[in-house]
């Protein structure tokens, strides 16, 4: 690829194609936004680049400044990282942490513990922990025997919730966090599930003092339909980690942040309290400047009315799909929709998602289903006709399906 403007990517042959993934689900506005890219280039002749250990900078405080008050919460602290795995790895560590640090102090009298909740079918990024509390996969296969085990529990639902409940009850002095995707498990199969529920299992978790993570990184920033998933739930996290659109897609960058009571846990002098983490491009000035200029676009008049007008599209794309028994499960969350397509067993390594990738691409259109689970993930910034453009090649796809088989 030699060029990206808005949903729209250019080959070194001169083809265009529309990126109906946000280039895994990143680039929440577009490519080449003239904005962020100004930002960007100011910045990078002020300050590129600075040590974040003992020093700071403006578009770092800026931006904590800015997020905390949007984030579905009371956070108070935030820790920059570089991706969305280690704005995972960050998490745990600092959840896990924070149970031996209370313990030393002796402002918890509670047992010690090491056990972590996780969700089936979860995704949480390629790290090795981060890969620890993801579900068994082909991505983890290889690395099995290095994994640390989690608690794994199905996504919550009206009917497992009474049983969830009890477990956590019966476990939950052991268990130091409980990590999950609020809502939309996305590598994993974009798995949508029920708020209530999920609002239920907060709750019991909350009660037995366990920590609660939300993975935000793909969910955040207005994909789910609000800025946050968190904001569809009256249970709010401890540590929320984001990534991916938190900078419009351009840099990369991770944020974790925590609520007081997480952050009092490390407060200390003494030096062994501390977290000790830190990558050396920790709150690179440049991908800060690119999230600021990202919340700007974001918070603008009309951004909200784009994002409904694509869930409406989605919404009326369901309808069709109806009438093509081949499809299954047909779900929207927001800017998201999801289907299976019935050939072949379900799964990533069915062969289905490569075969659709190559036809879509025949006709300008990039998609990149997880195996035949197929999904559009849009940039905000698609059109009318661009999304008509890909809910036609899909049609097209499933129709020669039918006639194929
Ligand atoms: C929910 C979730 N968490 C974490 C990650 C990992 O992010 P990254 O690929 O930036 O490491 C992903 C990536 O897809 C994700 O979807």
């Amino acid at each position: 690829m030699v060029k990206g403007k808005d949903a729209l990517l250019w080959d070194d042959k001169g083809n265009t194609y529309i990126d109906a993934i946000s280039s895994w689900w990143v680039s929440i506005h577009g490519h080449g936004n003239p904005y962020i890219a100004q930002k960007i280039y100011e910045q990078a002749l002020r300050l590129e680049h600075v040590i974040f250990t003992g020093f700071t900078h403006e578009p770092a405080v800026i931006l904590v400044e800015r997020l905390l008050p949007l984030l579905p919460g009371t956070f108070s602290r935030i820790f920059y990282s570089d991706n969305g795995s280690t704005a995972v790895e960050v998490a745990i560590k600092m959840a896990v942490q924070y149970w031996k640090n209370v313990r030393t102090t002796g402002v918890d009298n509670q047992r010690s513990r090491k056990k972590i909740l996780a969700l089936h079918n979860s995704y949480h990024g390629d790290t090795f922990g981060s890969m620890s509390i993801s579900e068994r996969s082909v991505f983890t296969a290889a690395f099995q025997d290095y994994l640390f085990e989690p608690i794994f529990i199905d996504a919550p639902n009206a009917e497992n919730i009474g049983r969830l409940q009890d477990l956590l009850r019966r476990q939950g002095e052991e268990i130091a966090c409980f990590i999950y995707e609020p809502l939309l498990q996305g590598a994993g199969g974009m798995c949508v599930y029920e708020a209530a529920a999920l609002d239920q299992l907060l709750e019991a978790a909350k009660e037995q003092g366990i920590l609660c993570i939300a993975d935000e990184v793909m969910t955040g920033f207005g994909r789910t339909g609000k800025l946050f998933a968190g904001d569809y739930l009256r249970q709010r996290a401890d540590i929320i980690c984001l990534s991916k659109g938190l900078t419009g897609g351009t840099l990369a960058m991770g944020v974790t942040a925590a609520t007081e009571k997480v952050f009092d846990a490390f407060l200390s002098d003494d030096r062994r309290k501390t977290l000790f983490h830190g990558h050396s491009f920790t709150a690179n000035p440049l991908a800060c400047t690119a999230a600021l200029a990202s919340l700007d676009l974001l918070q603008e008049e009309g951004s909200e009315s784009r994002l409904r007008r694509i869930n409406e599209q989605h919404t009326a794309f369901a309808g069709k799909l109806k009438q093509y028994p081949i499809v299954r499960n047909v779900r929207i969350l927001g800017t998201v929709i999801a289907f299976e397509i019935s050939i072949g067993d379900d799964g990533y390594i069915n062969p289905a998602g490569l075969d659709l990738t190559q036809r879509a691409l025949e006709k300008g259109v990039y998609l990149r289903p997880l195996g035949n689970t197929v999904y559009i993930m849009p940039p905000y910034c698609i059109t009318e006709k661009e999304m008509d453009q890909v809910y036609t090649f899909l049609v097209q796809y499933i129709e020669g399906k039918i006639v194929t088989r």
